[in-house]
């Protein structure tokens, strides 16, 4: 492959056969293999892009947004690319390797605490709002409210898969943060064949997994803790609920027994896959996705 600029780089990940003998053929989607190192790449990107577009961000302009990583990720890379100011808020919970990683990328980086509710002013996502609306000429992707984020993944995950499976798969597994992952590459697929079952991986203590009761977990990433309009309901057909020890176990099975040292989004995703096995059919061709890199976690001693 030979690009032009850093930024044609984005998508077209592997996707790689798992040695299993269940009914299903199972591939994982290398979304790691991304330049920033995640899925989040193709969605920073794309509302960036949309924006530049719309004339929302300008030269000169700053992009200010609330991550758990890996769009801060994303988008620190593309603004420095770009030429942006990058400002990110994130929840302490986030390891090292990302906060550290957005700062290598030139971003400022605001650690906020923990907080359950969205609507608290100390919560990472009011912050950003805060200070988008205290800084001229500022863009806040807002990737939780903005529909470019699913519309990202309709656009080129969703293609792809289709593509690299030759419309044969079956079933569709994501986990679910804002939602844009699942609900636009699966969108896409459900598109081309309604038949596809869209599976979505959720943190059995986010909002939606407690019906608004939330209680901390420590997989980052995924878990539905915004009743984000991202987040296509229609689309999915089923919602997976992990626990930070079944996604943490599934981790080392991945790196130890496959060589895949992924995130603990990834771990909660493949033990939704595995635990699906009782209902997959001979034949059956199920994709999931590995969002981001076990590096990015290894201060936290998980694997
Ligand atoms: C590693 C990882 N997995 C899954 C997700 C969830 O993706 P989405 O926000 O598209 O639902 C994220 C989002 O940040 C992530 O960083």
């Amino acid at each position: 492959m030979k690009y032009d600029s850093l930024i044609k780089a984005i998508g077209n990940t592997p996707i790689v056969k798992l040695p299993l003998k269940g009914k299903a053929t199972i591939y994982a989607k290398l979304e790691y293999l991304n330049p920033g190192g995640s899925v989040k790449d193709r969605s920073a990107l794309y509302m960036i892009e949309e924006a530049e577009r719309r004339g929302d961000l300008k030269p000169g302009g700053t992009i200010i947004d609330a991550s758990s990583g890996n769009q801060g990720i994303a988008v620190a890379m593309i603004g420095a690319i770009k030429g942006y100011k990058v400002i990110i808020t994130v929840a302490e919970k986030i390891s090292e390797e990302k906060k550290k990683t957005m700062k290598a990328y030139g971003a400022e980086v605001v650690v906020c605490p923990v907080t359950m509710l969205i609507n608290d002013p100390e919560n990472y996502h009011a912050k950003a709002v805060e200070l988008h609306k205290t800084t001229p000429n500022s863009f806040m992707p807002n990737q939780y409210f903005n529909i470019d984020n699913r519309n990202a993944h309709y656009h080129s995950l969703g293609p792809e898969i289709w593509r690299q499976t030759e419309g044969k798969i079956t079933h569709f597994f994501a986990g679910a943060g804002t939602g844009g992952t699942i609900s636009g590459a699966g969108g896409y697929l459900k598109e081309k064949n309604p038949n596809i079952k869209v599976i979505a991986v959720d943190s059995n203590n986010s909002f939606r997994a407690t019906k608004g009761h939330p209680k901390p977990y420590a997989v980052e990433g995924m878990g539905v803790d915004f009743d984000s309009p991202v987040l296509n309901y229609e689309t999915i057909d089923e919602f997976i609920e992990v626990t930070d020890q079944q996604a943490f176990d599934m981790l080392k099975i991945l790196a130890r027994k496959n060589g895949l040292l992924v995130g603990p989004s990834s771990g909660a995703v493949a033990y939704a896959v595995a635990s699906y096995e009782p209902k997959f059919n001979d034949g059956d061709m199920a994709v999931f996705i590995c969002g981001d890199s076990g590096r990015a976690y290894l201060s936290k001693d998980f694997y």
